[in-house]
């Protein structure tokens, strides 16, 4: 079960931010109506929100899960791989600090964003991507296994449309992996069951499973009419202005 969760608003310069899609410049407003409601989903799942203030020094801070992996034995500070994003780090540690007593960190020349890390239970996918080096993927599996964690790692590059591994897979529960046609075949996906992703509905891979709810992105009714008959409870959130800069729902909140 998860207890809180740390967010932090869209800045008035959210669309200086870095994007790979083309879909237009988000509208702040929009974008603030839509993280207001996000965090009133993850209020209704039972969670407290600790809310940072918006970092306009750091136009993609709004996406706050790409600083750390938080777990119930350990924090693991990343180093994202974009440059303009390391410093999103520095707020995330002073807040972390007060929930957790030793945090550790990812090092150059190794590179993480927190996108890319799927737990399953105790075991963690790290996805190397454009984002996250093998080097980086390695420190954080070493982290992990000193609190008797294991992982695997799963090489993401080149997967068109997917800037992080959590960009095509969810871990939903029940040993059920959401998966996008794009990662099918994976030898690290063998032993769970896949629900595939129905063409066009790629954005909607990117959802979370927050303690009795799945968080699930509006507009993708035929991956919604899937998990809702297998038994989930769907909260339903707008996420256009979040996807104009390539951002999912797993990516607005750290979770523990
Ligand atoms: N805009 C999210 C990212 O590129 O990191």
């Amino acid at each position: 079960m998860f207890t809180r969760a740390i967010v932090r608003p869209p800045s008035d310069n959210f669309a200086d931010g870095l994007t790979s899609v083309d879909l237009g410049a988000p509208v702040f407003e929009k974008a603030l109506a839509q993280h207001r409601a996000y965090c009133e989903a993850l209020i209704r799942c039972g969670l407290t929100l600790i809310e940072l203030e918006a970092d306009p020094a750091y136009p993609d801070s709004t996406f706050v899960e790409d600083t750390a992996i938080v777990t119930e034995n350990c924090a693991v500070i990343t180093n994202p791989g974009a440059e303009s994003r390391k410093g999103e780090v520095v707020s995330i540690v002073e807040t972390l600090s007060k929930f957790y007593d030793r945090l550790d960190r990812v090092q150059p020349p190794g590179t993480v964003d927190g996108g890319d890390v799927c737990q399953i239970g105790s075991h963690f996918l790290i996805g190397i991507s454009e984002r996250t080096n093998r080097e980086g993927a390695e420190q954080l599996s070493g982290f992990l296994n000193a609190e008797s964690y294991t992982s695997s790692h799963v090489d993401v590059r080149g997967t068109k449309g997917l800037l992080h591994l959590k960009s095509g897979i969810t871990f939903i529960g029940e040993n059920r992996l959401i998966v996008a046609d794009s990662l099918l075949g994976q030898p690290e996906f063998g032993g769970y069951e896949i629900v595939r992703v129905p063409a066009g509905e790629e954005y909607a891979a990117n959802c979370i499973r927050v303690n009795d709810y799945v968080l699930f992105a509006a507009g993708f009714p035929k991956l919604k009419t899937e998990l809702e008959k297998l038994g989930y409870n769907l909260i339903e959130l707008e996420m256009s202005e979040f996807e104009k800069m390539d951002g999912g729902l797993s990516c607005l909140s750290l979770r523990f």
